[in-house]
């Protein structure tokens, strides 16, 4: 990759230039040499770029150059930058340390680099890092730990890390994260923890992270996910796949109402929950293949939004496994004729929504579009996703609608009736209760 580089920009090279360096626009300097045991004399004092590859570093190694804003080192066999190395470097923004054979980073390495804004440490041995190691970093923005060998993350590691936009610990030994590890990192907008041993997450891992975009947990052995887990990230796209999830809460995207991207693929889900879309008017994109999709009548909620909104692109690569009758078909083709339930008449099943909560019923229609959860004494929650204007029982700008629905504790009559108000007046749905 350096010869090439080098071709590239042969005919930029500087007058003043080590013999085993390339300097090229007075300020960048390529080094690459592997008997190369300190900084070659000569450098351009105008350098603010330096990258080696293939080189051993020692401490002191960079004193003297003070307006040196960009640094890169990759290919070094050594296990440790000791702390001296990056001393003199006080104007420092981005440091690259990709790719050499780190295994620790000694305390107080980054004491003088609070200027830093960009660190990645990506493809090095790093099993553990000391915990005040980034208290120094307050303007870092991103910073790149994947391809290490983390088995965890120390309390208050991230704490500092206030500034903080863009973090990776992908392809690392996580098995899990302390609950408050990210709880400081109201800047992030990104967090990638996929290609971990995350078998589950602790609730309100997430929250605080109100300007997350980019949420990766792709590649783990997640096996469920808590209700609230999401909470308060509004805007997200978010990575599942290659998961060991089997069901996941009703709630889960409740509280996602920009949620723009959702994948799903590989993991063990035989159905949604009815609704379980219902918050989620921005979604585009859902990736549902290589899970055993149970082609049922408990499958008519996703059937019903699949066709719906889906894209054939998008979405045609998901196939029914089960009941024998219509395994491999793809679920987009299948009508809703064929999803049946033998001898259920209609009645959710029993984990269909809300399992979490005892003493607890939900009455709902097939499609999942109307559903109400109840106790033995009052109804807490109505659910009601109405059609887009003037497809149907459009009565001008009201809107009227009665279901019977039925749940294993009985059945109940709800009638809807919206009419257009001043203001924000609120209209009431009328509940009449037939067990
Ligand atoms: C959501 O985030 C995307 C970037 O991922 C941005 O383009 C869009 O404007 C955001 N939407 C809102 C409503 O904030
Ligand atoms: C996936 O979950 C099941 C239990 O639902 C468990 O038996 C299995 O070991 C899990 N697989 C992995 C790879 O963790
Ligand atoms: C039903 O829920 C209401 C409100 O949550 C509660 O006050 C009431 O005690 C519950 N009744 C039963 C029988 O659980």
């Amino acid at each position: 990759m350096l010869l090439e580089l080098g071709s590239l920009l042969v005919g930029a090279l500087s007058p003043s230039c080590p013999p085993t360096c390339q300097c090229y626009d007075t300020s960048k300097v390529f080094c690459s040499n592997e008997r190369m045991r300190e900084i070659p004399e000569g450098l351009p004092g105008s350098a603010t770029h330096l990258f080696f590859v293939e080189t051993e570093l020692e401490a002191g190694a960079f004193q003297g150059l003070p307006s040196l804003t960009e640094l890169e080192v990759s290919g070094s066999p050594l296990p440790a930058v000791s702390p001296g190395v990056l001393a003199g470097l006080t104007s420092l923004r981005k440091l690259s340390l990709n790719a050499n054979a780190i295994r620790t980073l000694q305390p107080g390495l980054f004491t003088a680099s609070c200027r830093l804004q960009d660190l990645s440490l990506s493809g090095n041995r790093i099993e553990a890092l000391p915990p005040g190691i980034f208290r120094p970093l307050r303007r870092l923005q991103t910073l790149d730990l994947s391809q290490n060998f983390l088995a965890e993350l120390p309390d208050g590691l991230l704490a500092p890390l206030t500034a903080l936009r863009v973090l990776k610990l992908s392809d690392n030994l996580l098995a899990q994260v302390p609950p408050g590890a990210f709880r400081a990192l109201g800047q992030l907008t990104e967090l990638h923890l996929d290609g971990n041993h995350l078998e589950e997450l602790p609730s309100g891992i997430f929250s605080g992270l109100g300007e997350l975009r980019r949420l990766q947990l792709q590649h783990n052995t997640l096996g469920s996910l808590a209700p609230d887990i999401f909470t308060g990230l509004l805007n997200l796209t978010l990575q599942l796949s290659h998961n060991n999830l089997s069901s996941l809460p009703a709630r889960l995207l409740a509280g996602l109402p920009l949620l723009t991207a959702l994948v799903l693929d590989h993991n063990r889900l035989a159905r949604l929950p009815p609704g379980f879309f219902h918050a989620n008017d921005e979604l585009v994109r859902v990736g549902l293949s290589d899970n055993p999709w149970v082609c049922d009548c408990h499958l008519s909620y996703l059937l019903h939004w699949l066709q719906s909104f889906a894209e054939p692109l998008i979405h045609g690569q998901a196939f029914c496994s089960n009941p024998s009758a219509l395994r491999g078909q793809a679920l987009l083709e299948v009508s809703r004729g064929q999803l049946e339930c033998p001898g259920a008449h209609g009645v959710p099943p029993e984990e269909g929504w809300d399992t979490d909560a005892a003493g607890q019923c939900t009455y709902t229609n097939p499609e999942g579009t109307v559903s109400v959860a109840c106790n033995a004494t009052a109804c807490h929650r109505l659910s009601l996703r109405l059609p887009p204007p003037g497809q149907e029982q459009g009565l001008g700008p009201g809107y009227r609608g009665a279901w019977v629905l039925r749940s294993r504790c009985g059945t109940l009559q709800v009638s809807v009736l919206v009419t257009a108000q001043s203001r924000n007046e609120p209209t009431s749905p009328a509940l009449s209760s037939a067990p």
